[in-house]
């Protein structure tokens, strides 16, 4: 368990938690995750984040190839969400630190996590600096991004920005750099997490880049608290543009249709209304709730123009996956979609209608009424769908060109 130097006497001593799949209890990581913590070596030694529970052995294990863990003399907390903090108490033990940073916020929610009355807290805002020696660290709460108490830290002598949940992409690999991985699959993997995480916090996202940028720092390698960190200045402008682009949930002429079908008629609608859609030169994808999950459909929506919810209706209501997803969706609060629903039914048939409802009050343009059908649909309902495609098709190719 060898640490990873990112520049001189700056060192990754994070882990790679290559099983993880549910990623803070809401979000599927097919790909793994990272749990990134940053030692430097100065006159004073700085130990940046912690660990998940039960991975602090590891941590540890990379650490003491370049200091012994009570050599370490400041923690920096630069977010208390367990990921990054389960192995805080263990830490604190073990290393005695003469200090613990961490934001206003962060103090608040370490009293709330621990017991640690006696723990050195020391409190610093944006805008704070304390020295290391040869280095100084400067701070810059980023709060919102994804918690309040979160909040980065930069380094001016060696242009790194240790920017916490902020650029962190979950994906478990045994390369360190972005210029060690294909960037396709890297910016997949960095909209799949701001798309599930950040993606509420968009205009904070907007705004902290702004202020960083105005600060004029001179950012060579930008360290996130999960997944692969960013060392070339390529790599550095590249990730804050795509943020940007997220944080500004720029939209293409895209549509996804998500639904869950009983005995396969609402999937022939959603097949249908993608028709229409194509009619027009939008890219569709179609997302049964059974082959894709909450995460999965969110990493496509952020930038959808059109977003189509079907359900076929049981017991009066929508299928369970339909609701988890539009609880899902409605919390991350996707901005400017049109929205429109469909579904097959066999009685009452009240789900198009409640999603329908539910779409709206995500404050999604409805242009088109919802569509329902009785149980298996005839060849002119079906037109009716492909109709309804071609609708907002056309709505969206007049407004994306
Ligand atoms: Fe990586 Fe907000 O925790």
């Amino acid at each position: 368990m060898h640490p990873v130097e990112i520049c001189k006497d700056v060192y990754w001593v994070g882990v790679v938690d290559w099983d993880c799949r549910d990623f803070h209890g809401y979000m599927t990581a097919p790909t793994g995750t990272t749990y990134n913590a940053f030692l430097i070596k100065d006159e004073k030694v700085a130990l940046f984040d912690s660990v998940k529970a039960g991975h602090g052995g590891e941590m540890l294990c990379r650490l003491a190839h370049v200091v012994k863990p009570e050599e370490v003399d400041y923690l920096i907390v630069n977010h208390v969400e367990m990921d990054h903090s389960g192995e805080l108490p263990a830490l604190v033990a073990r290393t005695k630190p003469e200090k613990i940073f961490t934001s206003p916020m962060g103090e608040r929610a370490l009293r709330a996590h621990f017991d640690c009355a006696d723990w050195p807290i020391e409190v610093v805002k944006t805008g704070s600096t304390i020295s290391l020696g040869k280095r100084t660290l400067q701070f810059l709460e980023t709060r919102m991004l994804h918690w309040p108490d979160n909040m980065a830290t930069y380094i001016p002598e060696d242009g790194v920005l240790i920017s916490s949940d902020a650029f962190g992409q979950n994906w478990a690999t045994s390369e360190r750099f972005a210029d060690e991985v294909n960037r396709s699959l890297l910016g997949k993997q960095l909209d799949r997490y701001f798309a599930n995480i950040v993606l509420p916090f968009s205009p904070i996202a907007i705004k902290t880049i702004e202020t960083i940028e105005s600060m004029g720092l001179d950012i060579r390698c930008i360290c996130p608290d999960h997944g692969l960190m960013f060392r070339t200045p390529d790599d550095v402008a590249w990730v804050i543009e795509r943020y940007k682009e997220l944080a500004a949930q720029k939209q293409k002429k895209k549509a996804v249709l998500v639904f869950d079908t009983m005995w396969h008629s609402t999937e022939r609608m959603a097949q249908a209304i993608a028709g229409g859609l194509m009619e027009h030169g939008l890219s569709v994808k179609l997302m049964n709730l059974h082959m894709f999950d909450h995460s999965d459909v969110m990493e496509e929506v952020w930038d959808a123009a059109a977003v189509f919810v079907g359900s076929a209706t049981h017991n009066n209501g929508m299928l369970p996956k339909v609701a988890d997803m539009l609880t899902y969706m409605k919390g991350l609060k996707p901005k400017g979609k049109i929205g429109a629903a469909f579904g097959s039914y066999g009685w009452s048939g009240e789900a198009p209608k409640d999603i329908a409802a539910w779409l709206a009050e995500m404050g999604m343009d409805m242009p088109v009424d919802p569509i329902r059908l009785l149980f298996v649909p005839k060849h002119e309902q079906l037109a009716a769908c492909t109709e309804m495609g071609r609708t907002i098709g056309k709505i969206v190719a007049d407004k994306l060109g």
